[in-house]
């Protein structure tokens, strides 16, 4: 069996405009590269070749020129379309066919992960495990998220979205794995009193079953929503510091793709070739040249 994947790039991003005016949110620039090639380099880092990107039928095409159907990068990438943001959990009905009877890992497509513990709890997760796994980060303002209230024995008890009066710090992060009980659990659901199918609904379905798995990430871990003009720029930040310090790029999804083993030198060549005149190209080039060293 393989895990299917889910990148769910809709919703209006109003607090983004007037950036998002004539343009996805999940297309804008987090420094040198577009928003969607972070949660894509997730994906492809947690084993997963076949993806569905969901997002309005205005905004899909896009995609489709930015990614085509995802043979460049030894992956098979297709488009469902989500007319209405509906809530999270509508990924689910939207990408049905698409999942079929397989496992999933959702992820918003405007999150930004970077970290080893991602790569490390990644590698933990098994595509034929029963039940789900959430990740958890501490975060100062929990009321803006969906937040883990944990027993005293530190299980999670139930998630609460966007509580007046947090009960715990951690916030529950865009990345969300799946086995297929999630397309039933997500029939059933009844939209919210904001109107919204909601993930949390289904990760409260999880737990009460005791099938649903909090991983803690760490205060060394990055996690990014990018939802507002300060986090979008943070975010920016954050990658240019990070790449500058350690002379690597973080969401390279050529390199990532070629480290996996999914395209080969020649076709590497020919993706750092068509951004001939940037520093993004020099990079690809140096890994060509075997000058760098760098891990994925
Ligand atoms: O970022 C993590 C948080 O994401 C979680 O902690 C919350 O539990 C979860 O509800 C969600 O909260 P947000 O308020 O940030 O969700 P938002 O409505 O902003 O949607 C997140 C992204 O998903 C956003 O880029 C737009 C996209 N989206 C959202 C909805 C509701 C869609 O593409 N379609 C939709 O129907």
């Amino acid at each position: 069996m393989s895990r299917k994947g889910v990148i769910l790039s809709g919703g209006r991003a109003t607090r983004l405009q007037p950036l998002t005016f004539v343009t996805s949110k999940q297309l804008l620039p987090v420094y040198d590269k577009p928003m969607i090639y972070y949660p894509l380099a997730v994906l492809m880092m947690a084993g997963v070749r076949e993806v569905m990107i969901v997002s309005s039928s205005h905004d899909l095409y896009r995609f489709q020129t930015l990614f085509e159907d995802g043979s460049h990068l030894g992956l098979k990438i297709s488009y469902g379309v989500q007319e209405e943001p509906r809530g999270i959990a509508d990924a689910f009905l939207v990408a049905e066919g698409f999942i079929a009877g397989e496992s999933v890992a959702l992820i918003l497509g405007d999150n930004i992960f970077y970290g080893e513990d991602l790569d490390k709890a990644l590698c933990a997760i098994d595509k034929d495990e029963r039940g789900g796994v959430i990740f958890g980060y501490e975060v100062n303002n929990p009321e803006r998220f969906g937040v883990v209230r944990f027993n005293e024995r530190g299980e999670p008890l139930e998630i609460l979205e966007k509580p007046k009066k947090p009960p715990s710090n951690y916030a529950v992060t865009g990345l969300y794995f799946y086995d297929n009980q999630v397309i039933e659990i997500a029939k059933q659901l009844t939209p919210s009193g904001r109107g919204e199918l909601e993930i949390t609904d289904v990760n409260n379905a999880y737990l009460r079953k005791g099938e649903l798995k909090v991983v803690k990430l760490s205060k060394g871990f990055a996690w990014f929503d990018s939802g507002t003009f300060e986090d979008l720029h943070k975010a920016s930040t954050y990658v240019r510091i990070m790449q500058e310090m350690q002379h690597t790029k973080i969401a390279c999804i050529e390199e990532i793709a070629y480290r996996l083993g999914y395209i080969n030198r020649e076709e590497l060549r020919n993706l750092a070739d068509l951004h001939s005149k940037s520093s993004y190209s020099e990079y690809l080039y140096a890994i060509l040249s075997d000058y760098q060293h760098v891990t994925v």
